[in-house]
């Protein structure tokens, strides 16, 4: 039987990356009804809102959406889909693994990098409540819950114990703001204190960046607030090739949303350029959770060895190849 899941395109070069990656997910044998439904930008010259209940209204149907970037106003208009959305379907996790593909080259090529990144994906400053206090002063409320807290901490404790991983390093800056990533930081420690098989350490968030950068090698599973989760993730793509090849998760206890990191890359939208990876690697980890493990392992090592061999990759990752001529090398491979 197909598998019925959502497939948001997204704007700017959401619909090339979407579009080759509906293609790889059917070259792994995965037979898929796609819910085609806009949200973003041209959902907004439709029908006057970036979210339309018809998108919400299909992922609560069915619980599993692969998702392009969409374009979100920068300082007013309309708020952002992503923060909607996961909030709406209550997708608690953002999960990000950090992991070198064979053959890509970059600064760090030689270091065994393989993180994981849990990010708080419901609350912190994205809580959306900012308002103007007199002329000229604004203020931007930083929500921090023991209850969102904790359910973080314990999705990343259970991820690493399942998956045989040694620590977990919990990102703050509890020096500064005692009370809430205090009570970020104390969550984190309860938790711990159930996985005594299972090291926990603490980094402030500055620091960490400093060690990310100088020893990256040495990381195994982090958890964050939402904002450091943001920008520190954005930081640790950059140690393994960039935004066009790490893919992410958005996960909850009954929706699941996968999508890549990267933004809708306005510089090179319509001409053909973007790397798919990202999004196909977000495929990968969705296949697994819909229990498609062998096509899902098919697919990763399909892109690997597209990796590997160097022939078919995008000029983010040093090649010259066009979205289409590597999918069609994926493809093959596959
Ligand atoms: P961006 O990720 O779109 O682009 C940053 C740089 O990376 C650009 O030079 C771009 O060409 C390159 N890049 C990104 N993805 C690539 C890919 N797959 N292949 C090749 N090169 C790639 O970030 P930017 O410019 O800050 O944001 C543009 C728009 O995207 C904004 O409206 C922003 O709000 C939105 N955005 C949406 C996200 C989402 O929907 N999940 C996430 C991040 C940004």
């Amino acid at each position: 039987m197909a598998h019925r899941i959502t497939l948001i395109p997204g704007d700017g070069i959401g619909p090339e990356v979407a579009d080759a990656t509906v293609r790889a997910v059917e070259a792994a044998g995965v037979a898929v009804e796609w819910e085609r439904v806009e949200a973003g930008a041209a959902a907004f010259a439709a029908t006057g809102t970036v979210l339309p209940e018809a998108a919400f209204e299909s992922l609560a149907r069915t619980r599993v959406g692969l998702k392009g970037p969409v374009a979100t106003q920068v300082a007013g208009g309309q708020r952002s889909v992503n923060v909607a959305l996961r909030k709406r379907l209550n997708l608690y996790v953002n999960f990000r693994p950090i992991k070198m593909l064979p053959g890509l080259r970059t600064r760090f090529q030689d270091l065994p990098i393989d993180m994981v990144i849990f990010r708080e994906n419901t609350e912190d400053l994205y809580s959306g409540l900012e308002h103007e206090v007199v002329p000229d002063v604004v203020e931007s409320l930083k929500i921090i819950t023991k209850a969102a807290s904790v359910r973080i901490a314990r999705a990343a404790f259970e991820y690493a114990q399942r998956e045989g991983r040694r620590r977990v390093t919990a990102i703050h800056k509890a020096n500064i703001m005692k009370m809430s990533d205090g009570l970020f930081l104390r969550s984190c420690r309860e938790v711990a204190s159930d996985f005594p098989g299972i090291e926990y350490t603490e980094l402030i968030v500055d620091n960490a960046c400093m060690q990310l950068v100088m020893r990256p090698e040495t990381f195994d599973i982090l958890v964050l607030p939402n904002l450091y989760g943001d920008i520190v993730s954005d930081l640790a793509a950059g140690l393994v090739g960039g935004l066009g090849v790490v893919p992410g998760a958005n996960l909850g206890d009954t929706h699941a949303v996968f999508e890549a990191v990267h933004g809708t890359a306005p510089d090179i939208a319509g001409k053909g350029l973007a790397n798919p990876t990202a999004l196909m690697l977000s495929a990968v980890l969705m296949l697994a959770h819909i229990g498609e493990r062998e096509a899902s392992a098919r697919l990763q090592r399909g892109l690997e060895s597209v990796y590997a061999e160097r022939q078919f990759l995008t000029s983010d990752v040093g090649g010259a190849a066009s979205t289409a001529e590597f999918t069609g090398a994926l493809i093959a491979r596959i």
